[in-house]
């Protein structure tokens, strides 16, 4: 999970961009190659291909590569090294589908410009195109010569969603393990990519603190929240595929859950951090409450204000169905069967258009035993341990002391740090983590084909859950906290989401 420590593992890079043209590849892979190079974590040789359907030549793509670094890039612009950026960048015209010739003629230009390169080549292939067609690259990547099996400096980035069901994702990395070995393949789920979600990790086992406390005998329960303000923007057509469920829950949620709740790896491989991963993922459960429906708080928004501004409903969406009953906000509460967690409850929530972006982790420690002698600290705030991963990247720890005065009264305090307040704008983007470490080969951020699996097998298992008893849809307002059972959901259970603002304490 840790960076290694060398910044170079002795190999030039290839990187090849399938959907050159879009969205992902504009607004953050090119931004974070340029990141990368001037922090001079690329290598001497290097060259970036991007693949799109459309006529183009390089100089019309560098300058559209240009405005788009400009636009997204987190650190300010330097002419002279964008200019010598952008004289690595190629375009090539290819209708990956079926352009049996366009392969062939990548492969020649590949090969053609790499016989240059002092060192041996890395070759990555990103894959940002829709998911259906993961395989269909793969497979012509693989005919024309371009990737071998087993061939380490071969490695082949796919973004999500991996698959739309177990079914399918199964299907499809049956059809990759064909011709890539497991090493080869760096499955992108950008929140490993994020400073605090590898912070979770430095944070757990880099302080004596927390690892004895951290299990069913101190730890209360875990609260695991993102809510966006952002709706579906352009992307309803997708959305409508997914869901929440799909979208969020299925990949974000559960890969911080699961480095939250696993036990510690017995080194920081890859491999050793995905195996703990893994187990936690294989033993999580839903439990169903005792709440009309089936327990499972979902929603989807109605019309509503964001900040000040009137939005559409979800179902006025450009590309959406006006009667969808896709879901934009789901919680739920879930329990680890493990001899670490049994009998911790885990709340997660997860919603679009909601009335602020955060995405936050909280641990709420027991509360104090309540010895009659102790009066004044009888009814203390308990310990809670947060970290927040958006917008302040950052952790808070909750504790009680002494109010200063003559009179022993107690108020709750917070030690605080925000990471991203101290380091503003030195960051790193999660892309630009994911791309360097699959150039170096390093998989520990990226998921392997059984952490998939059993998160599929959760997913399926709500969906069930969701068809036996539907809610009535659309059901909270744009702008709004999100459906009111979600409140009764943990209610039931006498606690109450907290909402931290790590600035300003709890709100
Ligand atoms: C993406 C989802 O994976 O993550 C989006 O497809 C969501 O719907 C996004 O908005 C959230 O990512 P971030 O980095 O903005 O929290």
């Amino acid at each position: 999970m840790l960076s290694r420590s060398e910044d170079h593992p002795g190999r030039s890079l290839a990187f090849v961009i399938f959907g050159g043209t879009g969205d992902l590849t504009h607004r953050k892979l090119l931004p974070a190659l340029y990141n990368l190079m001037t922090e001079q974590l690329l290598p001497a040789d290097y060259i970036v291909y991007c693949i799109g359907r459309r006529e183009k030549n390089d100089s019309i793509y560098r300058a559209e590569a240009a405005e788009s670094i400009r636009k997204h890039s987190r650190s300010s612009i330097d002419d002279s090294c964008l200019n010598s950026f952008l004289n690595h960048v190629h375009y090539h015209r290819l209708e990956f589908r079926r352009d049996e010739t366009g392969y062939d003629s990548l492969y020649n230009r590949l090969n053609t410009e790499l016989t240059d390169f002092e060192k041996p080549v890395a070759k990555l292939f990103f894959l940002a195109v829709a998911p259906e067609y993961f395989s269909v690259v793969i497979a012509h990547l693989h005919a024309h010569k371009l990737i071998e099996k087993g061939n380490p400096d071969h490695r082949v980035m796919v973004e999500k969603p991996f698959g739309s069901d177990l079914a399918s994702a199964r299907e499809l990395n049956d059809g990759i393990i064909e011709v890539l070995a497991e090493s080869q393949i760096f499955r992108i789920d950008h929140y490993l990519g994020k400073e605090m979600i590898q912070n979770i990790m430095a944070i757990r086992f880099g302080n004596s603190l927390f690892e004895p406390l951290w299990n069913h005998y101190y730890i209360d329960n875990i609260q695991i929240t993102s809510t966006e303000k952002l709706g579906v923007e352009s992307r309803g057509g997708y959305y409508e595929q997914v869901g929440i469920l799909k979208d969020m829950l299925q990949n974000h949620l559960l890969q911080m859950l699961a480095i939250i709740a696993m036990e510690p790896p017995v080194d920081l491989s890859a491999e050793s951090v995905r195996d703990e991963k893994v187990k936690v993922l294989r033993t999580l459960r839903f439990i169903n409450s005792d709440l009309a429906g089936s327990g499972i708080i979902a929603g989807q928004y109605a019309a509503g204000n964001i900040d000040g501004r009137p939005v559409l409903p979800y179902r006025a969406e450009e590309n959406v169905d006006f009667e969808s009953n896709t879901l934009t906000y789901v919680a739920l509460k879930a329990a680890i069967d493990n001899f670490r967690w049994g009998g911790v409850p885990i709340y997660i929530r997860a919603g679009k258009r909601l009335d602020r972006q955060r995405t936050q982790i909280v641990i709420e420690f027991k509360r104090l035993p309540g010895i009659s002698f102790y009066e004044e600290f009888k009814t203390q705030s308990p310990n809670l341990l947060v970290i927040e991963v958006q917008p302040a990247e950052g952790m808070y720890f909750q504790i009680n002391s002494k109010r200063p005065g003559n009179e022993f009264a107690m108020e709750r305090i917070e030690l605080n740090y925000c990471q991203n307040c101290r380091f503003q704008g030195n960051v790193p983007e999660a892309y630009e983590r994911l791309i360097l470490e699959a150039f170096r080969g390093n998989s520990s951020l990226f998921t392997r084909w059984d952490e998939l699996e059993h998160s599929w097998t959760f997913i399926e298992g709500i969906e069930k859950l969701l068809l036996e008893k539907p809610v009535t849809l659309p059901n909270y307002a744009a702008g709004s906290r999100g459906p009111e059972t979600a409140d009764e959901l943990i209610e039931a259970d006498g606690r109450h989401w907290w909402e931290i603002d790590i600035d300003n304490g709890i709100s």
